[in-house]
């Protein structure tokens, strides 16, 4: 089992990698869309992560359940916006620098909650 939390945690990781380098890449664009790295990097962050609270807690180990509802709560909207947009050829720059923002956001919940 812990062998299969260190590569749900490696998958999530890499997740998070797609989905934040996929928005930086971009930074300087005029244009900006949600590539197919982000959109996948999402929704990778949401099947991941619940899989990883499913294998922690099958380990008897607690987890803060607060932390989790606002991490899966952000991480929600985030696929869901990266969804909507898939397809669109520009993206506003409010709505980008939001699912940039929510992401990093996301990442620091992880770390310093
Ligand atoms: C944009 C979405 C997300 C980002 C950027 C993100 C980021 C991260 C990062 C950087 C870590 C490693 C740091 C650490 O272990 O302390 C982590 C771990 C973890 N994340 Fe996420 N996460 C996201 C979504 C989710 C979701 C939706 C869930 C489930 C509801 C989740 C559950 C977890 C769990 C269980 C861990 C491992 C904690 C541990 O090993 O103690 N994450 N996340």
């Amino acid at each position: 089992m812990d062998l299969a939390r260190d590569i749900l945690l490696f998958i999530h990781l890499v997740g998070f990698a797609a989905l934040f380098g996929g928005a930086f890449v971009q930074i300087r664009d005029d244009v900006k869309v949600v590539n197919s790295a982000m959109l996948h990097g999402a929704l990778l962050q949401v099947l991941s992560g619940l899989l990883l609270v499913g294998v922690i807690e099958g380990q008897d180990e607690r987890l803060d359940q607060t932390k989790l509802a606002v991490k899966l709560a952000v991480a929600l909207v985030v696929a869901v916006l990266c969804w909507l947009n898939r397809r669109k050829e520009g993206v506003p720059s409010g709505l980008f620098g939001a699912l940039m923002l929510l992401t990093v956001a996301n990442a620091g919940i992880a770390v310093f909650w």
